[in-house]
Order: C-alpha cells, then sequence, then structure tokens
C-alpha cells in the first residue's frame, strides 16, 4: 500500500485536501497557481489558491517544514509580525508511488511585498533606508522575545506600506532559535552583523542589474541597519541613573518609548542604600502602542504608524469639535462614522485592491496637505477625495493579491508606459503585474 497523506493543519480546510499533492509543485497546473511577485529563496515556493484565498507552498524537507510550521505557530503567540502558518504536508507520493517532497503552507500576507516588487526601476535611497529602518525595527522586536533569527535579509522579510513607512514582516523562519532565557549580547550581535552582510549583497544585487539609483553606496545602506538597531535596541533596554528629586524622568521614558511604539509592561526601578540615586530600566515591552489605542477606540487593526496617523486625525477632530464630551469613545465613534468610513467608502470598488483603506486614509490626508498648500487654502475633503481618486489611485497597481484567473488567460488593460514588475530571477513564477508609477 502508498504511504498516507499527512496533513497537520493549524485551521480546518477541506480544500487542503483538493490540491494536487502528486504532482511536484513545479509542475501544478495553472488553475491552482495564483501569479504574484515574491522574494529569493533556496527552496522552490509557489502561490496558490486555496479555498479562495492565497497562500504560499514552500517544497522542503519534512523536517524542515515541521519546525519551521513550529517555529511560526511560537512567534504568532509571542505576537511578533510574522506571516501566519497554515499547514504541513507530509508523505506526498507521485503517481509512480515515488517520494516527493514535503510542503509548507502558509497565508499569504495580504498588501505585503517582497522589497525587489516594492520599487519600479530603481531603488532610492530614502526607499532603501525605509525598508532598512523596517527591519531594524523587526529585527529588535525579534531580540526582545529571544529570537535569534539566523538568515536576517531584505528576501526573507515582506514588507506592507505604513504611513509613508514600511512595516517589515518575518517571511522565512527556518534557521529561527527560540531563547526563552532572552538571547546574549553575542547572538545579537552575530546576527545583526548577518543582516548587514545580507543586505549588502542584495543591494549589491541590485546594483549589479542596474535597479539601484546610480551614485547609491550598498554598504552604507546596509550600515544603515547597525545604527538603527542600537539605537532602538538601547531605547528599549538601557538603564538610566538619574538623582531622587528627578523622578519625572521616569515618565519620561515612558514616553519616550511610547513615542516610538512601544508599551512598558515592566519597569524595574531601584535606589542606592542612601537613596539618592535612582536606577530604572524597563524589562517587558510591546510593540504597538499606537495600535492598541486605535483598536480600542475604533475596532480598526493597523500598522502602527497608520495608526498614530488616525489617532493625529481623531485628535485633531476632537480639538475641533464644539459638543462637550466627557468620553474619548464617542468622539472616536463619530470621527469613524462621519470622516474615516465616508472616505473609505467613497473608494470605487473596482479601485479597493491597490491599498489598504487606512494607507488610503493616509494618503488623502497627505494629498490634502498638498493641495491646500498649492491653493493656499484649506480643500474640503470631499473635494480632495475626488482629486485623490482620479490623480493618484486610479494610477496605481494593485497591492492586495491578484486571484485567477489562470496565467495563460490573463488579461491585462494596456496602460501608455506600462513597465512590467522586473522578474528576472522567478522563471519558474508569472508575474502579471503593470506597474504605473
Ligand atoms: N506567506 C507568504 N506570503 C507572501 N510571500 C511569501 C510567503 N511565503 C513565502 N513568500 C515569498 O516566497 C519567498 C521565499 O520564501 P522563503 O520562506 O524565504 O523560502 P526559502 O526558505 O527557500 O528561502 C519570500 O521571499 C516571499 O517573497
Ligand atoms: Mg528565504
Amino acid at each position: 500500500m502508498q504511504d498516507a497523506l499527512r496533513i497537520t493543519a493549524s485551521t480546518v480546510d477541506p480544500g487542503l485536501l483538493g490540491l494536487p499533492w502528486s504532482v511536484p509543485l513545479g509542475k501544478w497546473p495553472s488553475e491552482h497557481i495564483v501569479s504574484l511577485p515574491k522574494g529569493l529563496s533556496r527552496h522552490l515556493v509557489r502561490f496558490a489558491d486555496l479555498s479562495g484565498r492565497v497562500v504560499a507552498v514552500k517544497e522542503t524537507t519534512a523536517e524542515m517544514a515541521k519546525r519551521e510550521y513550529e517555529m511560526l505557530g511560537s512567534l504568532a503567540r509571542l505576537d511578533v509580525p510574522c506571516v501566519d502558518r497554515v499547514a504541513v504536508i507530509d508523505g506526498r507520493t507521485d503517481s509512480a508511488g515515488d517520494a516527493l517532497p514535503a510542503a509548507l503552507v502558509t497565508s499569504h500576507l495580504r498588501f505585503s511585498m517582497p522589497y525587489r516588487a516594492l520599487f519600479t526601476r530603481v531603488l532610492r535611497p530614502d526607499t532603501a533606508t525605509r525598508l532598512v529602518d523596517a527591519l531594524a525595527l523587526l529585527l529588535v522586536r525579534l531580540h526582545n522575545v529571544g529570537f535569534y533569527w539566523g538568515d536576517v535579509s531584505l528576501s526573507n522579510t515582506l514588507f506592507r506600506r505604513d504611513a509613508g513607512a514600511f512595516a517589515a514582516y518575518l517571511v522565512d523562519a527556518e534557521t529561527g532559535e527560540l531563547h526563552e532565557e532572552g538571547l546574549t549580547e553575542g547572538q545579537r550581535l552575530y546576527d545583526l552583523d548577518l543582516a548587514r552582510t545580507n543586505i549588502a549583497g542584495e543591494i549589491m544585487d541590485l546594483a549589479a542589474g542596474g535597479r539601484l539609483e546610480h551614485g547609491v553606496d550598498a554598504v552604507a545602506i546596509a550600515d544603515g541597519i547597525v545604527s538603527a538597531y542600537h539605537s532602538l535596541w538601547a531605547a528599549l533596554t538601557a538603564e538610566e541613573s538619574f538623582s531622587a528629586n528627578e523622578t519625572w524622568r521616569i515618565t519620561e521614558r515612558v514616553e519616550r518609548l511610547n513615542a516610538l511604539g512601544f508599551d512598558i509592561d515592566e519597569m524595574s526601578m531601584a535606589t542606592t542604600t542612601d537613596g539618592t540615586v535612582v536606577h530604572i530600566q524597563p524589562k517587558v515591552v510591546d510593540a504597538g502602542h499606537h495600535q492598541r489605542r486605535l483598536i480600542r477606540l475604533t475596532g480598526l487593526d493597523v500598522e502602527e504608524n497608520q495608526a498614530r496617523r488616525l489617532l493625529n486625525d481623531l485628535d485633531e477632530f476632537r480639538a475641533r469639535s464644539t459638543k462637550e464630551w466627557a468620553d474619548e469613545e464617542m468622539y472616536a465613534h463619530e470621527w469613524l462614522t462621519r470622516v474615516f468610513e465616508p472616505v473609505v467608502r467613497a473608494i470605487p470598488y473596482e479601485l479597493r485592491a491597490k491599498l489598504e483603506p487606512a494607507e488610503v486614509f493616509h494618503q488623502v490626508l497627505e494629498h490634502r496637505w498638498y493641495l491646500s498648500q498649492g491653493h493656499g487654502r484649506s480643500i474640503p475633503l470631499a473635494e480632495v477625495l475626488t482629486s485623490y481618486i482620479n490623480d493618484v489611485l486610479r494610477h496605481r497597481r494593485d497591492e492586495a493579491t491578484i486571484m485567477g484567473p489562470p496565467t495563460e488567460t490573463v488579461s491585462i488593460p494596456v496602460v501608455t508606459g506600462a513597465v512590467p514588475v522586473p522578474d528576472e530571477d522567478d522563471e519558474d513564477d508569472e508575474v502579471d503585474w503593470r506597474d504605473l508609477v
């Protein structure tokens, strides 16, 4: 008898049985395959349609797939940004009964992009810096929970737009190790050094392909992760000492961390025996300070910088309001229904896959600022919206996911000056995007 197919899954989806596991991934019929840009990889990774959602399928050894599956589960419990695990498929055999590799299935992260798909022709230094800053923050968050990555790189990270910045998600946990007791400084610095080396290689690779803006120094960009990491790590963990009559410095430290997007769960405080000097050190910090406040007030679950932006707008709305409510929640509800939701609803249906609602809202606010500057007066939101939809949003590519039709029959609207997303590394995968930037 043939070996049975074994599926370990975090969610029960009968659709998993409907995927062609007895066919090597490289030969899956196009009706199962979804064309999306992806980063460089060692293994074969392809996107597939699972019951109407997109999943990434990676062929690897059973041992590696299980290990990565477990690791992604632990990281999700620790609340660090990473892709969601779906299943491990093991015991695959082809029609002749020969063994096929195991597969790790993860959910495609909506609106995320590999770094090479984030820009059209050349990577500009400001975009590179934003990518590196996002990766530095992710690395600090991972190290903070005791995760040693072992293969930090731009290719092992996915990026989502976050109000002018990027939010980074871990995509490849294969080499990772979780140390519950925390990482030693040596482990952290080793990981950081790997990050620097890998990023330098990835940027040089872009330069060699003519995809880096002329004159930009790849090594300087890669060095950027080291300084960004150290300053964040120090802000999160450094011990401070001050005299006992300067206790306001405790509040100041908390506020500084909040501004960086962190909340303190635990702070250790100690005084010298004579009571004249106080030492403080944050012990447990959680990212997502603004995210949590926005969720509490409005139920909107967005990235950290988007949350910051939306909260600023909400605070301004409250300041302008003539109402005198005691509860912040009441203003929040009014802002949500009278400001945020009307903007999101005004986006024509066919343009909704272009950007996430919170990112659209952020861009509308930016657009209002530009228009108002240009006209020397404040422009009503309705007018800003029309101009934004027609002059900006309509000309962007879709960044959610592109679901079927099968690649051969994809029809792409022809747009003058359209450039395909470069896919020189992905011979096996079909990139259907046309970029209008
Ligand atoms: N869940 C996912 N969502 C979006 N993209 C993904 C996902 N899983 C993998 N990818 C894409 O596939 C690429 C390769 O995946 P990765 O796990 O790094 O493979 P490898 O272990 O072979 O390096 C990534 O760079 C990413 O672009
Ligand atoms: Mg990888």
